[in-house]
C-alpha cells in the first residue's frame, strides 16, 4: 500500500512538472509570438506601381521587383561580390564598385562577383506585393 502511494505520489509530482513545462513553453511562446516576429520583417508595395515590362527600385531596402507579363522576380540589390548596392540600368543590374553584372533574371552576366543575384521571398495579397527581408 505503501509503495502504491510512493508510486503514485511520483507520478502526481511528474504530472505537475509536465503541465508547468507545457504552461512554460506556451508562455514563452505567446511573449515571443516567434510568427509574429518572423512576418514584421517584410515591406507591402503596391502591385500596380510596379509597371509591366518593367521594375521599381526601393534604394533604401536595395531591393528590385521586377515585372513581366507572366512573372514577378524580386531581388537583393545586395552585390554578392562585396556588398555594394546595384544600380539598375535598362538592361542590367550594375555594381558601381568593381563592375559585376546580371541580367534581369538575376544571372551573373559578368564578375568579379561568381554567384547569381539573391531572390527574396514574396507574396501577393490583393493589390499588394508583400517582400520578405
Ligand atoms: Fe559588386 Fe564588387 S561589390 S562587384
Amino acid at each position: 500500500m505503501e509503495r502504491i502511494q510512493k508510486i503514485y505520489r511520483i507520478s502526481r509530482r511528474a504530472l505537475i512538472k509536465l503541465l508547468i513545462l507545457i504552461s512554460s513553453i506556451i508562455l514563452i511562446y505567446k511573449i515571443l509570438d516567434v510568427r509574429t516576429l518572423r512576418e514584421k520583417k517584410h515591406i507591402v508595395f503596391k502591385l500596380a506601381a510596379v509597371p509591366v515590362g518593367g521594375g521599381v527600385v526601393l534604394r533604401e531596402q536595395r531591393i528590385a521587383i521586377i515585372r513581366t507579363i507572366h512573372n514577378i522576380s524580386v531581388f537583393s540589390l545586395i552585390c554578392p561580390h562585396l556588398g555594394c548596392t546595384l544600380n539598375l540600368t535598362e538592361k542590367i543590374f550594375k555594381c558601381p564598385c568593381h563592375g559585376s553584372e546580371f541580367d534581369f533574371s538575376g544571372k551573373l552576366l559578368k564578375g568579379p562577383a561568381n554567384m547569381d543575384l539573391n531572390t527574396l521571398p514574396y507574396k501577393i495579397k490583393g493589390d499588394d506585393i508583400i517582400i520578405y527581408i
